[in-house]
């Protein structure tokens, strides 16, 4: 178990036995602010009010990371792991909780490399502080018929993606970021590095999907890259409600996860327009036929396709027809930082025309109202059982929701987040149920946190009953594996947060 006297004096004293002193920060440093900040991306969490952690541990290599879980676990104190900082909740560095005891940050951002292999499979060992377009831009530049299955947003970091699942526009053809993972390097609750044969396939299994923040620190992973070829398309087409967007999005329902698996279309619903997206592997004259039989009423045409290499359609679509390569290198993007609220639901039987049509007159056009981002599956997702990794939502899934809102200043949180939570209550008929799922890298607390329970010999743990009411929600029946998983490789619970998997099985 954790120390029960938590003593932050001789945690520090222990840290900076082992790690540089400049890589370490604690609150009375002159940059603990700026590092603490330097990749939050809510600034809804770096308020006064937000409870810090004791220190920041900017780490360089393994040793230091194992030196940070022994120091923690002999002197009582938790740590936090952050890696991209892009957390809907914030967790990877702060605590939702006031009464939370002194913790502190293991921040991955200076362990980046990446480096791709050739091959077949040509595979690539990537780090966790790596960003995802650093990954995508150092495959791209070794080949331009190789990619990488992840998120759209270039500044997510690798080391939380991974550990969620991870998708983007190649869902529908290769599945998700976890799903090609085949090596990892793990520092465990005892402070052992691991890989995957050490750690056994129980907790490979787990670490593929499962969540960030509970079996340990993941430092690297070793992924198979996948093969996409040299010129793909892209398009966006804008209809508003008055040029048919209602009726577009809800036959797109049951088109769009039937699709061809080399072609993705999501949704962008907001205000009065649906924004549909697309990524297809393949050139325009391939796309075009395809497109007028399946959803003609989009109007798709030649004047909309734009042919692009695989890393060029990565700033295309997520920054803008604008935007270069070298953009997707960028530490912090404009808009980035904003204020934000988001919360997801899966769709398994189509909502009904009726439904659509109130939610874009009665939902988008309210004053605070935020976006829906409808990304469909099908393909590849839903080829791969829903037990193979903890990542669930596959076979039957006719797409994924998500709910955002964005704002400016302080003042308009109780209104922007007020509408992410009355338009979630007003979905509950029209989406998945028993249980109602979502996906855990679009992390939403208001869908349950821990409650700590005894766990025996004067130790405490968090408890099973409890964390199911939001884990079923992400992991469905992989939450009870998840949670056995858990028991093995950190039975007392050392890494832990409002929404880590509980340890099954040593609970009073
Ligand atoms: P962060 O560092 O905040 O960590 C997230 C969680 O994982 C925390 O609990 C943390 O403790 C834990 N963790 C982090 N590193 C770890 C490690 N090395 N070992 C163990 N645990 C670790 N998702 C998606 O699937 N597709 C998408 O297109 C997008 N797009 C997107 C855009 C934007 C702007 C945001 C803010 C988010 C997304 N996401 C997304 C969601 C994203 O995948 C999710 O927030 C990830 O968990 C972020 O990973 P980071 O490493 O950046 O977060």
């Amino acid at each position: 178990f954790l120390s029960a006297h938590a003593s932050s004096d001789s945690f520090l004293r222990c840290l900076s036995g082992s790690i540089p002193s400049q890589l370490l920060f604690t609150q009375t440093s002159p940059s603990f602010g700026s590092i603490l900040a330097s990749s939050v991306r809510n600034p809804r969490f770096l308020t006064p009010a937000t409870v810090r952690p004791l220190c920041i541990v900017t780490v360089t290599n393994a040793s230091h990371v194992q030196a940070a879980v022994v120091c923690g676990r002999t002197h009582g104190v938790r740590l936090r792991v952050r890696s991209g900082g892009h957390d809907y909740e914030g967790l990877s560095y702060r605590s939702a909780r006031a009464d939370a005891p002194p913790f502190a940050v293991v921040d991955l951002a200076r362990l980046r490399s990446v480096r791709v292999t050739r091959g077949s499979p040509a595979t690539a060992w990537v780090d966790s502080g790596a960003q995802l377009g650093e990954l995508y831009y150092a495959i791209g530049k070794v080949s331009d018929r190789l990619a990488f299955p992840g998120g759209l947003c270039p500044t997510v970091g690798v080391g939380g993606h991974f550990s969620g699942g991870g998708f983007g526009m190649l869902l529908r053809r290769h599945g998700l970021a976890a799903d090609q993972v085949v090596d990892a390097l793990l520092v465990d609750a005892e402070g052992r590095l691991l890989d995957r044969n050490t750690m056994g396939q129980d907790i490979f299994w787990a670490m593929r999907g499962g969540g960030g923040g509970s079996f340990g620190i993941v430092l690297s992973w070793r992924v198979n890259l996948v093969a996409v070829p040299p010129k793909v398309t892209a398009f966006n087409v804008k209809k508003t409600v008055q040029e048919g967007a209602v009726d577009i999005v809800a036959k797109w329902q049951e088109v769009a996860p039937a699709l061809p698996d080399d072609l993705l279309v999501r949704v962008i619903a907001q205000g009065q327009d649906a924004n549909f997206q697309a990524l297809y592997l393949g050139s325009c004259d391939a796309l075009l036929p395809v497109m007028r039989s399946r959803l003609p009423e989009l109007g798709v045409d030649r004047t909309h396709c734009k042919e692009m290499t695989w890393l060029q359609s990565v700033p295309f679509i997520y920054l803008g027809s604008g935007a270069t390569v070298e953009d997707i290198l960028k530490r912090n993007l404009s808009g980035d930082a904003r204020f934000s609220k988001a919360t997801s639901d899966y769709v398994r039987q189509a909502i009904s025309r009726n439904v659509w049509a109130d939610i874009f007159r009665n939902w988008l056009a309210k004053p605070n109202a935020g976006l829906m981002i409808l990304e469909p599956y099908g393909g590849r997702i839903a080829g791969v059982s829903d037990s193979a990794t903890p990542f669930p939502h596959r076979s039957g899934v006719l797409y994924n929701i998500q709910y955002m809102n964005f704002w400016g200043s302080a003042g308009e949180e109780a209104g922007r987040t007020g509408w992410v939570r009355d338009v979630l209550a007003f979905m509950a008929p029209h989406v998945s149920k028993n249980p109602r799922a979502a996906y855990v890298n679009y992390r939403d607390l208001d869908l349950g946190q821990n409650v700590v329970v005894s766990g025996g010999a004067g130790g405490n743990v968090t408890s099973f009953e409890a964390g199911r009411v939001w884990g079923e929600k992400y992991y469905k029946g992989n939450f009870r594996r998840l949670a056995m998983a858990k028991a093995q490789i950190d039975p007392s619970d050392y890494f832990r947060s409002e929404q880590s998997i509980p340890p099954i099985g040593n609970q009073l």
